[in-house]
């Protein structure tokens, strides 16, 4: 034991030397050199090969739609055609500036922000039947507005983006519509103190979440939201409250609410959501002391998988603690389950967070959706003891539980973290194969295949495929961590590759790199690759789908 550094020591110490549950982590199958990388093509914001690059971007937001890749960044709106693609360089179709005006630029100066925060970013990009909407920081005073698809022109006004875009370019935000709503997760404050779940733009009135009460949120970094039956799911992490113990913890957290809310009485939660409710997600190892990943990164979207809606997420450990990461999977049955579950409550400041008996809750059951119909077919009419409940009991007593009760995917013995993801469950020529792409805070891909297990649970087991570096150190600029960030991973099936967004470049890599396995048909079948075959041509190639 000697040879072990000390938080490894540590690490086995904590999940107990006998708990042999903790899963092995072999390496990849296949390292891609990096000269194979360096020459996939990479988007810096020109317009063709002879123009001159000028400052380094500042991407915010992706939109993928059809075959056109729209990219927010600061100050401005790209679009670009992705069956275009020749060469190492991807160019731009449309460029749109969206500069903040002098005066919000000088107020954003005069309450002290750097010159170089007091510009537009543009955080939200969204499709919508008319065309794009978009929202902007602009210079700590965000705005939104209608964009055309094709010649990214404003239509119309703007309207203030106060609650749907965040203030600061640094903050977390989630934005998404339907039912012809929309629906953000933000802050809606210069100093970021107020976090809000709202809903804007339709018909029924706009609602938030209670403001700056520590039940509903605890400082929440967003990090995604699905639309499920008639719901909306909210996943984040914020510091949890409900533990015995004075240290500040973060943990994961689902919240919903109903699509169909419109508020409380005039009395209680009045332009106020009645169906917020929130529950922990629960990533861990189980062992004889359970080892946890407790903070969110990134989700998957809904995914059907054995009949199951399932999603997928990517958690890790604090950064200042043991670095280790985890993908886990929840079935959206079972988590909504958990909303139909105990309430937890805490009965006076001292105490501790015990589950509200039975008896105790009052009906009809708080959070719940209003049914058409039915003699309680508004939330406007809910008692205002079912409101005032609510607004006091918006977390359930039990914890989301993964999928098989231990994560999918684990990474521990690296110096990174593992915080973005998009799932391939089309893979190979056969087109039922699921691949897991990871990325990495060192700017790395992981490529994993998911092996369906024969009983009825469904994660069976994963082969590690590949390892590759995705950013690209000559093309993209400048080289540190913060640089290397991935800010999303886009799968783009009908070019096999896959989109990386940093904040100065956007790099397309193949799913697949057959070619490296060509020298024998043994090489092509251990890679596993479910990408690859050996063809006839005595090649390993890649298999497009349909092929046999
Ligand atoms: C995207 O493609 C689908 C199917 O071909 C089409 O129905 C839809 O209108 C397209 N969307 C846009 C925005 O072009
Ligand atoms: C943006 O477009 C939507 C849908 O096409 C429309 O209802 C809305 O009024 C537009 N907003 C502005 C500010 O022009
Ligand atoms: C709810 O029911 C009442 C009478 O039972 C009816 O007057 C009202 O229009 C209904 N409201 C909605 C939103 O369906
Ligand atoms: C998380 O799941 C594990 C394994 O099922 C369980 O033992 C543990 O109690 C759960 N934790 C919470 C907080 O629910
Ligand atoms: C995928 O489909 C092919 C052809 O039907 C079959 O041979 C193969 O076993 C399937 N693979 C998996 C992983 O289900």
């Amino acid at each position: 034991m000697a040879t072990v550094a000390p938080p490894l020591a540590f690490l086995l110490a904590l999940l107990g030397l006998a708990g042999a549950a903790f899963p092995e982590e072999p390496g990849p199958l296949s390292s891609v050199p990096s000269e194979v990388v360096r020459r996939y093509p990479v988007f810096l914001g020109r317009a063709h090969r002879s123009s001159l690059r000028q400052e380094p971007l500042h991407i915010q937001s992706i939109l993928k739609v059809n075959r056109t890749l729209y990219i927010g960044s600061r100050d401005d709106l790209f679009r670009l055609e992705l069956d275009n693609v020749v060469g190492d360089e991807m160019f731009y179709s449309k460029k749109r500036s969206w500069e903040s005006n002098r005066n919000d630029i000088r107020i954003c100066r005069m309450k002290g922000k750097q010159e170089d925060e007091c510009r537009n970013f543009m955080k939200v990009l969204l499709s919508r039947p008319g065309g794009l909407f978009v929202c902007g920081t602009n210079a700590f005073n965000p705005l939104c507005a209608n964009y055309t698809r094709d010649t990214l022109e404003m239509v119309g006004e703007t309207i203030s983006g106060m609650a749907r875009c965040p203030y600061d370019p640094k903050h977390a935000n989630v934005a998404l519509f339907a039912d012809g709503n929309l629906f953000t997760a933000t802050v809606t404050d210069f100093l970021a103190i107020d976090a809000v779940i709202y809903r804007s733009l339709g018909n029924p009135p706009a609602l938030r979440t209670v403001k700056h009460d520590s039940k509903w949120f605890r400082e929440p970094y967003f990090v995604s939201a699905v639309e499920w039956g008639p719901h909306i799911y909210f996943f984040f992490r914020e510091l949890g409250m409900e533990f015995n113990y004075l240290e500040k913890a973060v943990v994961s957290r689902v919240a919903r609410v109903c699509k169909g809310d419109v508020g409380g009485s005039q009395r209680v939660l009045e332009k106020q959501w009645t169906s917020f409710l929130k529950a922990r997600l629960n990533c861990s190892i189980p062992g004889d002391s359970h080892f946890y990943f407790n903070q969110l990164h990134s989700t998957s979207p809904i995914l059907r998988s054995h009949g199951r809606d399932i999603v997928l997420g990517v958690f890790s450990t604090p950064a200042n603690s043991i670095p280790g990461s985890a993908v886990c999977a929840f079935d959206m049955q079972q988590l909504a389950r958990v909303f139909e579950g105990r309430f937890k409550e805490q009965k006076s400041p001292e105490s501790i967070w015990t589950p509200v008996p039975d008896e105790l809750v009052p009906k009809p059951r708080p959070g719940g959706c209003a049914v058409q119909g039915s003699r309680f077919n508004s939330s406007n009419v809910f008692p205002d003891e079912v409101l005032n409940f609510v607004k006091t009991h918006p977390l359930m007593d039990e914890a989301v539980p993964s999928l098989g009760q231990r994560p999918w995917i684990v990474k521990t013995m690296v110096r990174y973290q593992l915080n973005k993801m998009v799932v391939d469950t089309e893979a190979g020529p056969h087109r039922n194969q699921t691949v897991l792409f990871l990325g990495s805070t060192k700017g790395t891909v992981l490529k994993f295949l998911m092996i369906p297990a024969r009983d009825r649970s469904i994660a069976g087991g994963n082969i590690f495929l590949e390892e590759l570096e995705g950013y690209n150190r000559e093309k993209c600029g400048e080289d540190s961590p913060q640089a290397r960030q991935l800010l999303s991973l886009t799968l783009d099936r009908p070019s096999h590759s896959l989109l990386l967004a940093f904040s100065s470049c956007v790099v397309r890599v193949p799913v697949a790199r057959c070619q490296l396995f060509s020298r024998c048909m043994k090489n092509c079948i251990a890679s596993r690759d479910p990408y690859c075959g050996w063809t006839r041509g005595s090649t390993c190639s890649f298999l497009r789908p349909g092929t046999r």
